[in-house]
């Protein structure tokens, strides 16, 4: 049977993740992984997710299943928090595995939609989004998104491609923090982006995993909103991983706004049965926590406090590893790194500069030198910066 059976690609933040845990060295800095980390180093379990575990355990009377869709609940609230009420109101949703699992829900409904569909990816983009679409057997193409240098948004090649595609074209696009670049469109230019959506009649499907890393939650979401305001039919996968802390525990949730009643409640039923295929109903636990935290106004403004407090430790690094390369000029100019959105930077490195980097310095980078500068803490900076500077 498996004779011909080729080994799969290796996905590269994953291979780093498990070289990390392998390495005997102390101190390390491990600038990999999309995962925040605070001044210690741990990434801990949010305090009012940690207060929502506490209460379910005593108040939780059964683990009988709860529908095909997951967690109606859970999605309504988690639709209010990042799409709106408007929008959330017109959206078939369900409650997803995480945000990979959103995006493989999306993907099976784009191929049952329509086989010939072609998804647009942003060059570069996220190595798991090709992976998925192209798993179920959809083509991908990519539009260009950071310029030659990946030092800033290439807008004008990036709307200009989008200006040549029109129905039956889907354009994934970044909610925000865009990964690997930290290279966000401003508001000004989502307007462009979702002007040029509604003319040309192409459908976005936003993947939003780092709302509320950025500026702020609001602010964060509102180039979404406003895309799929303009669409009469939009996707969106929504990951609570980073922004809830719940990365093991796999919640998120799918949403399509489609315009047109009877055609909305054919693709709540489709992503059902999806659902179905999958994992016959979503697990629970995850969107639970989720669920509990925003329906309780005090769990919900400590979720949201210490979100923020994360947001501005990430933006403090940030400014104290561009602060420390700015201070030993010679070399590339990284300068560009103090600007970016996000926990991402992308720095260009070679395979051999990241690989000196692990090595001689140990500091982890993914491999094309893509940074996650909530991985280190500011008194990390100088070593940082001495490092990449060395190698480049
Ligand atoms: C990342 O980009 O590092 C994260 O989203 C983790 C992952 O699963 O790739």
């Amino acid at each position: 049977m498996f004779e011909a059976l080729p080994p799969p690609e290796t996905d590269p933040i994953l291979a780093l993740m498990a070289r990390f845990r392998a390495d005997p060295r102390p101190d390390l800095v491990d600038l990999g992984p999309g995962v925040y980390r605070d001044e210690t180093g741990a990434t801990p379990v949010f305090r009012a997710v940690a207060a929502a575990e506490r209460r379910m355990a005593e108040t939780q009377t059964t683990k009988t299943y709860v529908g095909l869709a997951g967690d109606l609940e859970f999605c309504r609230l988690l639709g209010t928090e990042t799409l709106g009420a408007d929008l959330q109101s017109r959206a078939a949703a369900c409650q997803a595995t995480g945000g990979s699992g959103a995006l493989f829900v999306l993907a099976r409904l784009l191929r049952a939609a329509r086989p010939e569909t072609v998804v647009h990816i942003p060059a570069p983009t996220w190595p798991n989004h090709p992976a998925v679409f192209r798993g179920v057997g959809l083509a991908v193409a990519e539009y260009p998104y950071a310029d030659r240098a990946m030092r800033a948004l290439d807008f004008d090649a990036m709307a200009a491609r989008l200006e040549e595609l029109g129905p039956g074209d889907v354009v994934l696009l970044h909610g925000c923090c865009h990964n690997p670049t930290g290279m966000d469109p401003t508001p000004a230019q989502w307007a462009t982006l979702a002007e040029i959506c509604a003319r040309r009649g192409w459908l976005p499907l936003i993947d939003m995993a780092y709302a509320g890393f950025g500026e702020g939650w609001e602010a964060d979401c509102a180039g979404m909103r406003g895309m799929m305001a303009a669409a009469p039919e939009a996707l969106a996968a929504v990951s609570c991983s980073k922004n809830f802390g719940l990365y093991r525990d796999r919640a998120g949730a799918v949403f399509a706004t489609v315009d047109d009643p009877a055609r909305r409640a054919v693709v709540q039923a489709t992503l059902e049965g999806i659902n179905r295929n999958i994992h016959s109903m979503p697990p629970d636990h995850g969107g639970a926590l989720v669920r509990e935290v925003l329906s309780d106004p005090a769990l919900r403004a400590d979720w949201a406090a210490e979100l923020e407090g994360m947001r501005l430790r990430i933006a403090g690094n940030r400014s104290a590893l561009a602060e420390a390369l700015a201070a030993r000029p010679g070399g590339q100019d990284l300068s560009h790194v103090g600007d970016l959105r996000g926990m991402f930077s992308l720095l260009g490195l070679s395979a051999p500069q990241v690989d000196r980097l692990r090595e001689d310095f140990g500091i982890y980078v993914v491999a094309g030198g893509r940074i996650n500068v909530a991985g280190m803490n500011a008194a990390q900076a100088d070593r940082v910066a001495e490092a990449l500077l060395a190698v480049i």
